[in-house]
C-alpha cells in the first residue's frame, strides 16, 4: 500500500532533501544531542528532512509525539514530545494543536484518537503494528470472562479500541502492578502479555493473576541465559530489562521497568555499564545525555517500530495521510478503558 517510489519522486518535487552540509552545520543545536550515536555523515542527510517536518510542523499546527523506541533522529530531531505508553497517553489527551502526528505503532496513535477525537491523528506508516496488538480480539476478552466470571479484565495498552472497549480498565508497564493491586477482587484477568502479567503476579502475590497468551516478538526472544552468559562474558554491567521479557529473564535482571522507567533508573544509577534488555533505540537515545555510561551489548530490533522513518513524516505531513479513525461507539469504550487507567494513576501518584 506504500509506495516508497512515489513518496520519494513527491517529496523531491516540492523540498530540496539532497544531503546539505551546510543545513547540517547551522542546525548543530539539534545535532549535539545525538552526536554520540548518529554519524556526521548520516546527520548530513537528516538535516534536510528534519528541517523540512519542523517548518511544515508550524504550518500545519501539528505536534509530534515520539516513543521511546523511535530512532534519534525522530527523538531527539523532529520530536514535541517524547516517552512511554503511558505518558504519551496523557500528553495525547492534553494536546492543543489541531494535529497530532503519532510515531510509534498503531495502537498508539489509536489511543491518541480515542483520547483526543477531536484531533486529526496522523500515523506515517499505518501498517506499523503490534505482536501484542494482535494476538487478541474482543472475543478473546469474552472467552476470558466466561472462564473466570466476574473477574476485571485489565489490558494492556497495546491493543486495538475493540479490546480496550470490552475490557475494565488499561494499563501500561508503568502502572500495571498498581492498577491491579487497586483492583478490587481476588482474581484479575491480564490480557494479552503473558510475561507482563506474569512479572506482575510475582510483585503482587496476593491477587490470583490470570492471562492471555500473547507476547512481545522483541522482548520474548531474550533468555535468562542469555544474561547471565552476559554478566560472566562482561561482569561488572548493570542488566536492566523491560517487563515484556519472560519472568526468568526480569528475575536475572537487577531493574526492570518501563521505558521510562528504564530511562529514569540509567539516569539516577548512572551505571559505569548498562545492558538494556529492550528496544535498539533505547540506548541510542539517551547514549548522549550519559556519556558517563557505556551502553554495551546485544539489543533487538521492533520491526513495526522501525517502520516510522523521517521521510515517511514529511509525507504525513505534507499529505496529511494516512489518518486513524475509531468508530465512535467503539471510541467512547476504549476511552472509558483508557481514562480510567489515567485517573487511577493520576490518584495513586503514577
Ligand atoms: P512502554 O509503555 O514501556 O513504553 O512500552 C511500550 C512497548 O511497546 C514496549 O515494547
Ligand atoms: Fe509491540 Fe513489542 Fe514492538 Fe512494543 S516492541 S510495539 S510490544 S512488538
Amino acid at each position: 500500500m506504500f509506495d516508497l517510489q512515489t513518496m520519494r519522486d513527491q517529496l523531491a518535487n516540492h523540498y530540496d532533501l539532497a544531503p546539505n552540509p551546510a543545513l547540517a552545520e547551522e542546525m548543530s543545536d539539534i545535532y549535539s544531542r545525538m552526536d554520540r550515536v548518529v554519524s556526521p555523515a548520516d546527520w548530513v542527510m537528516f538535516a534536510p528532512y528534519v528541517a523540512a517536518i519542523l517548518e511544515l510542523k508550524k504550518k500545519r499546527n501539528a505536534v509530534i509525539l515520539a516513543h521511546n523506541y523511535m530512532t534519534p533522529e525522530i527523538y531527539h530531531g523532529v520530536a514535541d514530545v517524547v516517552g512511554d505508553s503511558l505518558q504519551l497517553a496523557i500528553e495525547a489527551a492534553k494536546v492543543e494543536a489541531d494535529v497530532i502526528v503519532q510515531c510509534g505503532v498503531h495502537f498508539m496513535a489509536e489511543t491518541s484518537k480515542i483520547l483526543s477525537p477531536d484531533k486529526i491523528v496522523l500515523i506515517p506508516d499505518m501498517d506499523a503494528g503490534c505482536s501484542l496488538a494482535e494476538s487478541i480480539t474482543a472475543e478473546g476478552i469474552a472467552e476470558m470472562r466466561a472462564k473466570y466470571p466476574g473477574a476485571p479484565v485489565v489490558t494492556y495498552v497495546n491493543t486495538t479500541a475493540e479490546v480496550k472497549a470490552a475490557s475494565d480498565i488499561c494499563c501500561t508497564s508503568s502502572n500495571a502492578a498498581q492498577i491491579v493491586a487497586a483492583l478490587d477482587s481476588d482474581t484479575i484477568i491480564m490480557t494479552p502479555d503473558q510475561y507482563l502479567a506474569q512479572n506482575i503476579a510475582q510483585q503482587v502475590p496476593q491477587k490470583n493473576i490470570v492471562w492471555w497468551e500473547g507476547s512481545c516478538i522483541v522482548h520474548e526472544q531474550y533468555t535468562a541465559k542469555d544474561l547471565r552468559d552476559f554478566r560472566e562474558w562482561n561482569p561488572g554491567t548493570r542488566l536492566i530489562a523491560h517487563p515484556e521479557c519472560p519472568p526468568d529473564v526480569v528475575n536475572e535482571a537487577d531493574f526492570s521497568g518501563s521505558t521510562s522507567g528504564i530511562i529514569k533508573y540509567v539516569t539516577d544509577e548512572k551505571p559505569e555499564k548498562a545492558l538494556l534488555i529492550t528496544e535498539c533505540s533505547m540506548a541510542s537515545n539517551i547514549a548522549d545525555a550519559l556519556p558517563e555510561v557505556d551502553f554495551v551489548g546485544p539489543c533487538n530490533m521492533c520491526p513495526y517500530m522501525k517502520m516510522i522513518t523521517l521521510e515517511k513524516i514529511l509525507w504525513s505531513l505534507h499529505t496529511m495521510s494516512e489518518a486513524v479513525e475509531v468508530d465512535p461507539e467503539v471510541a467512547e469504550g476504549a476511552r472509558v478503558a483508557v481514562q480510567k487507567m489515567i485517573d487511577l494513576s493520576q490518584k495513586l501518584g503514577i
